[in-house]
């Protein structure tokens, strides 16, 4: 029987005691709403343990003040009912109260990998991204916790925490998972309308695009950001906020294609923010 707990000191109890028994833990941290992409974490997270934890909060800290925090979709039902049948555990769902009593200061900040591509447009983001993480790793305890690699900067974050802190806690990234026609799955897909919906393509198409032109000899990063950022503008509803091709484990833009480059996009689509990102290797000689 899936357990739904509340309380962060009886998740504490809980965690201890399973880990006592000898179990290997998994955590899956969510903000609900849950889609396949989520499932995905939640499947490759069973396979890597034998209790699978996931937590459910929508996380008040990592939104900006003008972001989509109030709005935010919400299923808590809808949510229980697919962690049930993925086979989970445990659905951690503390209130904001619980996970932010009055009186807390405390901060969990990455320095440099946070200063690139979303943490431009997104000052504070990611401390609040980090602080909760944290947080939510010391109530659950886990062995082992899965990220997907749609939020890359996320994971490169997350995992820099890990090894900064000492945390002994093993990170695990799992590739995006896509609709049938290719738009990243997200939350945040439910804002769009149909002909948003069309234009939101233009991520997907802008990752292929790049692809093939440095499969076809290109290495000059310029060219292909005026290729991509041209792409973007021809569709309806949309507005750029970063195309970037970087260092994939510093972040830092990079002028040529090197072995291995990333390419992360933001977009607006509508007021819809959406991200997605591919590693683009470089064809051997
Ligand atoms: O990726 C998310 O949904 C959130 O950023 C996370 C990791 C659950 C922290 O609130």
């Amino acid at each position: 029987m899936m357990e739904v707990i509340e309380s962060v000191k009886e998740m504490q109890r809980r965690a201890e005691a399973l880990r006592l028994a000898g179990h290997t833990l998994s955590l899956v941290p969510t903000m609900g709403f849950l889609h396949e992409g989520h499932l995905e974490l939640m499947r490759v997270a069973k396979k890597h343990s034998d209790i699978l934890i996931i937590s459910i909060f929508v996380n008040p800290t990592q939104f900006g003040p003008t972001e989509d925090f109030q709005q935010y979709p919400r299923d808590p039902e809808g949510d229980l009912k697919k962690a049930g049948e993925v086979g989970v555990d445990i659905v951690f769902m503390p209130t904001a109260g619980q996970m932010y009593p009055p009186g807390s200061q405390t901060k969990v900040r990455v320095e440099k990998v946070t200063q690139h591509l979303c943490g431009l447009s997104r000052p504070g983001h990611f401390e609040g991204v980090t602080t909760v993480v944290a947080k939510l790793f010391n109530i659950t305890k886990p062995h082992i916790a899965v990220f997907g690699q749609k939020d890359y900067q996320q994971l490169t974050v997350i995992s820099r925490m890990v090894m900064d802190l000492d945390m002994d806690i093993e990170i695990i990234g799992v590739p995006t998972v896509r609709e049938p026609d290719g738009l990243a799955m997200s939350s945040r897909n439910s804002y769009l309308t149909p002909e948003q919906r069309r234009s939101a393509l233009c991520l997907k198409e802008s990752l292929e695009l790049a692809e093939k032109m440095v499969m076809e000899g290109e290495r000059n990063c310029a060219v292909v950001k005026q290729a991509i950022e041209a792409l973007i503008r021809s569709r309806p509803f949309t507005r750029i906020d970063y195309v970037s091709l970087c260092h994939p484990v510093t972040l830092e833009e990079v002028d040529a294609f090197g072995e291995e480059t990333l390419l992360a996009l933001a977009v607006k689509v509508g007021e819809t923010r959406l991200i997605d990102n591919t590693l683009i290797r470089r064809p051997g000689k």
